[in-house]
Formats: structure tokens, C-alpha cells, sequence
């Protein structure tokens, strides 16, 4: 039976970043995964803090600040990938722009997840990579970065 802290397994499968994972991983996401929920307003993660996992938007928007440009995350986008692949602090404040509901995996489980499945990873590396080049193109093109002039 599914409690309010928990969501289906079945939701996952549309999550892109997960659509490669077999039945029981995304099982196994859905138990381990906490559900929780932030006010329009409330900082979901705040740059340059440690720690917290990957979040998984399920319903809601997220605003990512990235050097003054705002991106907004909605459902099935996902969010924490950098810390916690780098163990470094957060490299951005992301915020609830609504009332957001996200699920997340905490860096250990999830480290798991991507060494027995590539497909994860190499979704990820993609998401990373526009990531990265939307600010590049940005410093490029001296867009709004802080000190880009
Ligand atoms: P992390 O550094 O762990 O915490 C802040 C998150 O914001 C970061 O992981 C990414 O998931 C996200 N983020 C950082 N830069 C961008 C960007 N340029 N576009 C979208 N999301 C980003």
C-alpha cells in the first residue's frame, strides 16, 4: 500500500533521467527515496552548503539560480547531480518557484545506481554537458555572469 512519503514506481518510468532502469531499481528507488515537499519561496539547496543528495522534481517548479539567469526545472527534471558527484558544495541556489514536491536520493544510494547502470550515467553526463554549455555560451557571449562584464 502507498503512503503520502512514498510515490509509484510506475511515476518513475517518466522520469527521463531513470527511463533506462529495470522494474526493481525503480522500485528500489521508490522505497528509498523520501518525499518532501517546499512552500513557493523555501531554498530547496543553497550554493556553496555540502550534502542533501539528488532531487527529483515530481510536481511543481524549481527555480535554478545560475550567475543571474533563472532556470526552471519542472516535473521529471532533476537537480543535485554536481555535489554529489564531485563532493564539492552546491554550485547553485535552487528554490521552489511553487509549491514543489520533490524525491530524493541520498549521494550513496544513488552512486550505486550509476555504477550498475551506464545509461544513468550517460543521461546524466548529457544533462551535465548542456548545463555547462548554457553558461559557457553565456561567458561567450558576455551574458550575465557575475564578472563577465
Ligand atoms: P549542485 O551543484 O549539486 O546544486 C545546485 C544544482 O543546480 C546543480 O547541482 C545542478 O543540478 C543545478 N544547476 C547548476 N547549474 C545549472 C545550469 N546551468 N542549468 C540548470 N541547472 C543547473
Amino acid at each position: 500500500m502507498e503512503d503520502s512519503q512514498s510515490i509509484a514506481a510506475e511515476a518513475l518510468r517518466e522520469v527521463p533521467l531513470l527511463s533506462g532502469l529495470m522494474s526493481a531499481d525503480l522500485s528500489r528507488i521508490a522505497r528509498i527515496g523520501k518525499r518532501k515537499r517546499y512552500a513557493a519561496g523555501e531554498p530547496i539547496v543553497t550554493k556553496g552548503t555540502f550534502g542533501g543528495g539528488l532531487f527529483l522534481v515530481v510536481s511543481g517548479t524549481a527555480n535554478v539560480d545560475v550567475g543571474g539567469k533563472i532556470h526552471a526545472l519542472g516535473p521529471g527534471e532533476f537537480f543535485g547531480e554536481m555535489s554529489l558527484i564531485s563532493t564539492k558544495p552546491r554550485s547553485a541556489t535552487v528554490t521552489a518557484a511553487e509549491s514543489v514536491d520533490v524525491l530524493i536520493i541520498h549521494a550513496v544510494d544513488f552512486k550505486a545506481f550509476l555504477m550498475a547502470n551506464p545509461s544513468l550515467a550517460v543521461v546524466l553526463l548529457e544533462r551535465m554537458a548542456e548545463r555547462l554549455r548554457e553558461v559557457q555560451d553565456r561567458i561567450d557571449t558576455g551574458g550575465q555572469l557575475p564578472g563577465a562584464g
